[in-house]
């Protein structure tokens, strides 16, 4: 997965090659209900306006959501500008740098709180956002519902079997959780994946039983 996604991933987008966890935030918050190429433009604007979080705590609610102006889902814009503020009043400034901290602010969830421990400290976390759900469904031949709550642990459960070794997460952890997006987005697609170029179908569970597409398996929408 880490070698797979240095020489196949995506590797030029805006929000990478940095460990900034400020662009990395944002960046997750903006890409959890739009397509990356829309993204490129707002996160640009939003960072000229809005270099750091300071900035952005400072700053009016009026100016934030005009930024976010036809990205939709404004209630993303108001806990964005509700995070900051507590990044500032409640941690002296700086994003907490561990997942579980990170998932007590204003509009990061589970999954967002991973992807910024992963990314930018290194953290040995599991993302689970609906891309990643479906390569670790498939891979791990996880065939409960998962729309039902109940068996969110056990997913979870089934994604972090997958992460690198302890050993290995400083070194590997931000390209791990990379490669399982850019994974889920470019090759385990939903329909008609990509197997014959995917660095783990010697592994998955679907793939030998040669049915991909029936994960993950979801009672209702
Ligand atoms: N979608 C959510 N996070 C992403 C990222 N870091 N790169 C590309 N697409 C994403």
């Amino acid at each position: 997965m880490v070698q797979w996604q240095q020489t196949q991933g995506r590797n030029d987008l805006p929000w990478q090659n940095t460990r900034d966890p400020y662009r990395v935030w944002l960046s997750e918050i903006m890409l959890q209900q739009t397509q990356v190429a829309t993204v490129k433009d707002y996160f640009a604007r939003f960072l000229d306006t809005f270099p750091d979080v300071a900035a952005l705590a400072a700053g009016s609610q009026d100016a934030v959501l005009g930024l976010w102006s036809g990205l939709g889902y404004y209630s993303r814009a108001r806990n964005l500008h509700r995070c900051a503020q507590q990044v500032v009043q409640v941690h002296g400034g700086a994003f907490p740098q561990d997942a579980e901290t990170l998932s007590s602010l204003p509009g990061i969830g589970p999954s967002t709180a991973a992807a910024i421990a992963s990314l930018c400290f290194s953290e040995r976390v599991a993302i689970l956002d609906a891309n990643v759900k479906r390569v670790v469904t498939r891979v791990q031949g996880f065939d409960a519902d998962v729309a039902v709550a109940a068996n969110a642990r056990a997913l979870w459960a089934a994604a972090s079997a997958l992460l690198p070794t302890p050993a290995h997460a400083a070194k590997d952890m931000a390209r791990y959780t990379q490669g399982m997006m850019d994974l889920g987005a470019m090759v385990c697609t939903p329909k008609k994946p990509l197997c014959n170029v995917c660095p783990v179908a010697g592994a998955c569970a679907a793939r030998k039983a040669g049915d991909p597409e029936r994960y993950p398996v979801r009672s209702r929408k």
